[in-house]
């Protein structure tokens, strides 16, 4: 026990810092790059190798939190230590934490009701099968999870991952509403703007990583559907935000638009854009973007959820979700507007939210404890977006 407590430590923890790893940070540090890799200290406390995801939240959340730290190596491709931590950490997660899927076998009408066999689960493969739980949002955040794995370390056992992922949440569309989209579940029930914003993005990256031109066109085609599907879903209110999903009788049910369902959908445009040149995505996305950043925005410019500050394990996660998304719009179609946001947001939680080098949930502060990975990858999202519009 004491051994493997010290392999963890030594192969997943950070040092990033040279002479400071151990010290917390403080008002006076101002370097986001700086900022994001204290964060990163104490977030590595929450990942446990022998899981391969983050103690103190879920399964989707791990997913997201991959995508960040794969984030925050593209800051820097030039640090040969958290290139290599990266690495690690992917090369760690897609062989453990299939062992964690909540619901392993439950979308393969086949396997349901039998026995997962763990110990194959735990053998140095890549299975799609293995990520999928039942609900296509989560399984979608791994896809996403994978494919930019996939682009820090060009290894194409992620893509693949991420293909299959995909290939496997086809079998959730159409949907009984407009004869399109995806189910929220296997269960069939719900329509959500989540899973169907996740399915568009997927698709779209994909298309963009495809040395084939008939596959490209493919998943170029997906994301397509999506979009007409999803634009004549009504999901998009008349504010311009996107609400949580459709009623029964396949209209826009009016629940929350939390902020993430604000974001996904840039990022899917932004790739669909890059795949298929279209001045009328980017255009959506601003508009998107510019609705959201009013709705969701307090006095000061800092963004919420409403469940502040008893998000849960789900809504904790929400809001760095957005702002990654609106960094990478910014990336594509800069406007002073999004920089602005990532900046008062960054500021803020480094500000108002922290405690030592912990976030949490409410980015306008004050710091509620105790911290989790969820609310402190979520945050060190907005950390991770300043250090590229700083
Ligand atoms: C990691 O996860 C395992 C399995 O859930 C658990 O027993 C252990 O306490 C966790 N933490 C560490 C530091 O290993
Ligand atoms: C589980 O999978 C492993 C590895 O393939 C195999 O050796 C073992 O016999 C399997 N166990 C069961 C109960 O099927
Ligand atoms: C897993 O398989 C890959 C090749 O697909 C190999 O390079 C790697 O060393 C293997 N890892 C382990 C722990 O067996
Ligand atoms: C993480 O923290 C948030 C905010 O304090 C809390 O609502 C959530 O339940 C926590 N997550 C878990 C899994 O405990």
């Amino acid at each position: 026990m004491f051994t493997s407590f010290l392999l963890q430590l030594l192969l997943f923890s950070v040092s990033l810092i040279p002479n400071s790893s151990a010290q917390s940070a403080h008002d006076t540090v101002t370097d986001p790059t700086k900022r994001a890799e204290y964060a990163f200290t104490t977030l590595q406390t929450w990942y446990n190798a022998s899981t391969g995801i983050w103690d103190s939240t879920g399964w989707w959340n791990s997913a997201n939190i991959m995508t960040m730290v794969g984030n925050l190596a593209k800051t820097e491709p030039k640090n040969q230590r958290l290139q290599k931590l990266a690495a690690r950490i992917f090369a760690n997660t897609v062989m453990q934490a299939p062992a964690k899927n909540p619901q392993p076998g439950i979308e393969n009408e086949a396997s349901r009701g039998q026995d997962v066999n763990k110990t194959f689960a735990l053998s140095n493969r890549t299975d799609p099968e293995d990520w999928l739980d039942g609900f296509y949002d989560d399984d979608l955040w791994w896809a996403l999870a994978w494919i930019n794995a996939y682009d820090i370390t060009s290894n194409p056992k992620y893509l693949h991952l991420a293909e299959g992922i995909f290939a496997a949440v086809t079998k959730a569309w159409p949907t009984r509403c407009g004869n399109g989209g995806i189910f929220w579940s296997w269960e069939e029930e719900y329509m959500n703007a989540i899973a169907n914003e996740l399915f568009m993005s997927t698709a779209a990256h994909l298309a963009n990583r495809m040395d084939e031109e008939d596959r490209k066109k493919e998943y170029v085609a997906w994301a397509e559907r999506t979009l007409d599907w999803f634009l004549s879903s009504g999901m998009i209110n008349e504010r311009g935000t996107i609400n949580d999903g459709l009623t029964e009788d396949c209209e826009n049910n009016d629940r929350t638009t939390w902020s993430y369902n604000q974001g996904v959908i840039l990022g899917a445009l932004v790739q669909l854009n890059k795949a298929t040149p279209n001045p009328t995505y980017l255009a959506l996305a601003a508009c998107i973007a510019k609705a959201a950043i009013i709705e969701l925005s307090d006095v000061d410019g800092v963004i919420h959820d409403i469940c502040e500050p008893e998000c849960g394990g789900d809504g904790t996660q929400f809001k760095g979700i957005f702002i990654r998304n609106l960094q990478i719009l910014h990336e594509a179609a800069p406007d002073d507007a999004y920089a602005e946001v990532i900046n008062i947001n960054a500021e803020s939680i480094w500000v108002n939210d922290r405690d030592g080098n912990a976030f949490s949930v409410n980015w306008a502060g004050p710091f509620v404890r105790p911290a989790n990975a969820s609310t402190q990858s979520s945050a060190m999202d907005a950390l991770v977006a300043a250090i590229a519009v700083h």
